[in-house]
């Protein structure tokens, strides 16, 4: 088995999830803004360390991605946080992409930006002890869109980064999200996410990707939350397993979905009947930023120095995210 097979299977093992905690100075600053929490380093550090310390992250989860200024942090006991992430029995990733920006061609879609200098950029982070790394490609969905010129751009421009990637020894997150965004129904999220999905792994192949040391990170099939069409969670689960099904390589050892918007109970419940539905041999766990931090977030933000409170918080999510990762999560497990 090869050394990226390994730390995939790894990250991923016994129902294991990975935390996104990867949000951007700008995105955390939004999402501490909505808590009434002002976003300093000290601050987005503070929250972090508590997540990364808590006892769900031996139990639950397998990997957790960073964003280039926690990866170079150092905690209060002055440990850097690669190595508290490590020796808490989770492995450290990085988010490496420099983020979407408007698509020439197509100035209403998005093009993922950050391939110029990513080879000595990945040289760093692994030295600071990545294990692996993310990039994100996203798709909006309405008439037009996503238009063939940002299906093709994203799935290369996803291709080229896990070629680096894999080339420094670490395990690429491919990460295209079709995103939930808009008034479009479930059968159209399946065609497009197919489309999508597809694509990308055409791109991977003709790049000379290893497919058994990726861990693919896609959206579920959802219905657009401005859309009429109404469609449940079992319909979702079992759409969401024939796309990937039709659209993924046998090599792929593992799929880890992003929670895109959905509640944090949603995710939950949407990834155990995923699971019980699965006739695949392929893992399908989490990597969720907010479905796995919103509650917890909350709660600190009222009373910052309560450790213990955000961290029972934290871990009873990540509990439920690793039982649904099995099928084995049931409603009335929640508190
Ligand atoms: P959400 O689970 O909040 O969608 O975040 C996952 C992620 O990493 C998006 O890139």
């Amino acid at each position: 088995m090869s050394e990226l097979n390994n730390i995939a299977l790894k990250i991923l093992k016994d129902g294991k999830g990975i935390l996104a905690a990867d949000e951007s100075t700008a995105t955390m600053t939004k999402r501490l803004d909505s808590v009434n929490v002002v976003s300093t380093p000290e601050n987005r550090l503070l929250f972090r360390e508590i997540l990364f310390s808590s006892s769900s992250m031996t139990k639950c989860i397998g990997g957790v991605i960073l964003y280039d200024e926690t990866i170079k942090q150092e905690t209060s006991k002055k440990n850097k946080i690669p190595e508290l992430i490590s020796e808490m029995g989770s492995a450290p990733g990085i988010k490496v992409d420099t983020g979407a920006k408007i698509l020439a061609g197509s100035p209403d879609e998005k093009i993922t930006e950050g391939l110029d200098g990513l080879r000595e950029r990945l040289k760093e982070y692994y030295q600071l002890g990545a294990k692996f790394t993310k990039w994100r490609g996203v798709y909006t969905i309405s008439k037009n869109y996503p238009s063939k010129l940002s299906v093709q751009s994203n799935a290369h421009a996803l291709a080229r980064y896990s070629a680096l990637v894999q080339e420094c020894n670490m395990v690429p997150i491919v990460e295209p999200e079709v995103l939930m965004d808009g008034e479009h129904s479930a059968k159209e999220c399946y065609e497009k996410t197919s489309e999508v999905i597809k694509k990308c792994f055409e791109e991977l192949i003709l790049h000379k990707v290893d497919l058994k040391g990726i861990i693919l990170k896609p959206n579920m099939i959802l219905a657009g939350n401005k859309s009429k069409d109404k469609i449940s969670n079992d319909d979702v689960a079992k759409l969401t397993l024939k796309c990937l099904e039709n659209s993924v390589p046998s090599e792929v050892p593992g799929i880890a979905f992003l929670s895109g918007g959905q509640s944090e109970l949603e995710a939950t419940e949407n990834l155990n009947l995923i699971n019980k539905h699965n006739k695949t041999n392929f893992i399908m766990s989490y990597s969720y930023g907010r479905a796995l931090q919103q509650s917890a977030l909350k709660f600190w933000s009222k009373d910052t120095k309560n450790v213990e409170g955000t961290q029972k918080i934290f871990n009873h999510r990540a509990k439920m995210n690793t039982l649904a990762a099995q099928g084995n999560w049931s409603k009335n497990l929640e508190i």
